[in-house]
């Protein structure tokens, strides 16, 4: 059997994806805990009714007991419920999360070396879902509890804690062997249908030229006869996968029997109690279920494991990422620039997830928009990335970076942000555009001319002297706007972020600000820009849509405006009017 390594199942895309989930699956360890150590409650209730009911002949006892009991069936059951929505939608998650970037890949692939069908890849990444939130989900939580029915099994007594033992020991063989005959031949038949199934499906994708030549007929009969040899070799091989099938059922529930023969010898020795014998016949069932779903795990891996190898590999090769890179530049290109990196971003409050796995790239000269519903999380990456809010789980880098290393002069030099509400202060105009440092008038003068705000600040009582209040209630949002685009420009910094920079402005101020991008971005520079206005999509490269704290698209600004137009009926867009 041809198997995977740990290391490369950690490199993997599809498990880096599954570990970006870990409240999930630290819900499902929980829940799993609850449900298996609950497990132990009908064995329990036996044995107090035998050791407490019987002995005090009390009803009352028995009535407190058995509501004991059904509180605690109450919260098997929920715990159950629990588990299977969480598991459910991880699958979905996960899903979800793989098959956007699946899309693009195989489609990349597709175009590249036109060999793959690229529909294959989302049959891989179903089989992989299935498996995952199927037996093997259940395999791996709930296998680690077997340990605690055997010490249960042998605090009853030695002997059914070894013959537990013995027969895990004997059932992990038998399955091992089942799920060998039974893989085997679940692979080979699959391939063998996906064969019969290609043959039909190249026929099909020609059916007018057959249908005119009259040929139908001619590749019905061999198509027919693949599918007879399959269902032939169908019928074969379950035979003999299912005798191993069956009597590993069989030998399942009969290790029920065998606790209850040993316990009833040691009940005739006077080793045991009879509530003890009738308790190791239930736990013993309970003990080897998870055994059943191991098989289960083991008799789909080998297809699995080829659909994860295929996925990877894919992914490896064409990642979303290296996709975006190479949409409109090359490779060469690509290693000039510079480049803004999010890896894994995470960022939590107290009661909620803010931002959940970022990954994006940003390089220079490109400007990038991010759009999104309000309260998506724009805010929050572009003060992530602006290096003011550090409370976060991943990677921001800078040029190979880290963002959380820099310093004072590091952030003024390469970080240029203006907020979403613009603070100024109180000090004077030109004061605030180079941020209540010494202004140099040279370039507080030019950076005003660039933006187009020179001949208003003129028309202010001492010009670029004048002192402003506090809070800055005498300007309006717009002048407070481009005051602030003045002071993140100032000391031309290498990356520009700008919080919805055009919300107040009217054409005028937007033509300025779509001029500052332009020179930005023809100066080598990284421009990221959140807004909603249409008016900035003149000058973007590439647009981010961002949902519920998560990226939802990538796309260059072509692609991106094909969608909105498509979705858009009337072809004035709402935004426009934002
Ligand atoms: N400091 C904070 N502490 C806790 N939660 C916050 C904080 N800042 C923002 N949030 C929450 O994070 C979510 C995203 O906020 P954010 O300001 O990033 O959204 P946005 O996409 O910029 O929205 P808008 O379009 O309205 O500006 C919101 O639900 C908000 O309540
Ligand atoms: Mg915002």
């Amino acid at each position: 059997m041809d198997t995977i390594s740990l290391n490369t199942v950690r490199g993997s895309p599809v498990y880096k994806t599954l570990i970006n989930y870990k409240v999930d699956l630290f819900w499902i360890f929980i829940a799993s805990a609850i449900i298996n150590i609950l497990m132990l409650t009908p064995m329990v209730y036996m044995l107090q009714i035998f050791d407490r009911v019987f002995i005090s002949q009390n009803v009352a006892t028995l009535i407190s007991i058995s509501m004991v009991i059904i509180y605690l069936y109450v919260v098997t059951s929920v715990s159950e419920y629990i588990r299977s929505q969480f598991i459910i939608r991880l699958g979905l998650k996960i899903d979800r999360k793989l098959n956007k970037r699946l899309f693009f890949a195989a489609f990349k692939n597709k175009l590249d070396s036109n060999i793959a069908d690229p529909l294959s890849y989302l049959d891989d990444l179903l089989l992989i879902r299935q498996w995952m939130t199927g037996p093997a989900v259940f395999a791996i939580f709930d296998c680690p509890w077997v340990p605690l029915y055997v010490l249960v099994m042998y605090i009853l007594h030695p002997y059914l804690g070894l013959l537990s033992v013995i027969l895990i020991i004997l059932l992990v063989i038998l399955g091992w062997v089942t799920a060998k005959t039974m893989g085997m031949s679940a692979d080979i038949m699959m391939e063998e249908e996906k064969e019969s199934n290609k043959f039909l499906y190249n026929k099909l994708r020609n059916s007018e030229i057959i249908n005119v030549f009259g040929l139908a007929g001619k590749f019905r009969d061999p198509w027919l006869k693949t599918k007879s040899l399959f269902y032939l070799n169908f019928v074969d091989r379950e035979k003999k996968a299912g005798k191993f099938y069956h009597f590993a059922k069989q030998f399942r529930l009969f290790t029920a029997s065998l606790a209850l023969a040993l316990g009833a010898v040691l009940v005739m020795y006077n080793e045991l109690t009879l509530a003890a014998m009738i308790a190791a016949a239930l736990l013993m069932q309970r003990t080897v279920a998870p055994i059943d779903n191991l098989t289960m795990v083991w008799s789909n891996w080998q297809s699995v494991n080829r659909a994860f190898q295929r996925i990877n590999e894919l992914l490896t090769t064409y990642d979303i990422q290296n996709d975006y890179i190479n949409y409109h530049r090359n490779e060469a290109d690509v290693n000039e620039l510079s480049v803004l990196s999010v890896e894994n971003l995470k960022v939590e409050s107290d009661e909620k997830t803010i931002l959940n796995d970022i990954n994006l790239k940003v390089f220079s000269k490109e400007v990038v928009v991010i759009v999104g519903p309000t309260g998506s999380g724009k805010t929050t990456l572009s003060k992530v990335l602006a290096g003011i809010w550090n409370k976060y789980d991943g990677k921001v880098t800078y040029d190979q970076r880290d963002i959380r290393d820099f310093g004072n002069d590091d952030f003024k030099s390469n970080l240029g942000y203006l907020p979403q509400s613009v603070m100024l202060f109180a000090g004077t105009v030109s004061e605030n555009i180079c941020s209540m440092g010494k202004p140099d008038a040279e370039r507080v003068i030019k950076v005003c001319k660039l933006i187009g705000i020179h001949d208003f600040i003129l028309r202010l009582p001492q010009g670029y002297d004048t002192k402003l209040a506090p809070g800055s209630a005498s300007f309006s949002g717009g002048e407070r706007q481009r005051l602030g685009l003045a002071r993140a420009i100032y000391h031309n910094p290498k990356v520009l972020i700008l919080d919805e920079p055009n919300s107040s402005l009217d054409q005028y101020g937007e033509a300025n600000l779509a001029n500052v991008l332009r020179v930005y971005r023809s100066e080598n520079r990284i421009v990221i820009v959140i807004s909603h206005r249409k008016s900035i999509f003149t000058v973007a490269d590439r647009v981010i849509e961002m949902k519920d704290g998560e990226v939802q698209h990538i796309s260059p600004i072509t692609e991106y405006l094909e969608t909105v137009a498509s979705k858009t009926k009337t072809p004035r867009s709402q935004t426009d009017e934002t």
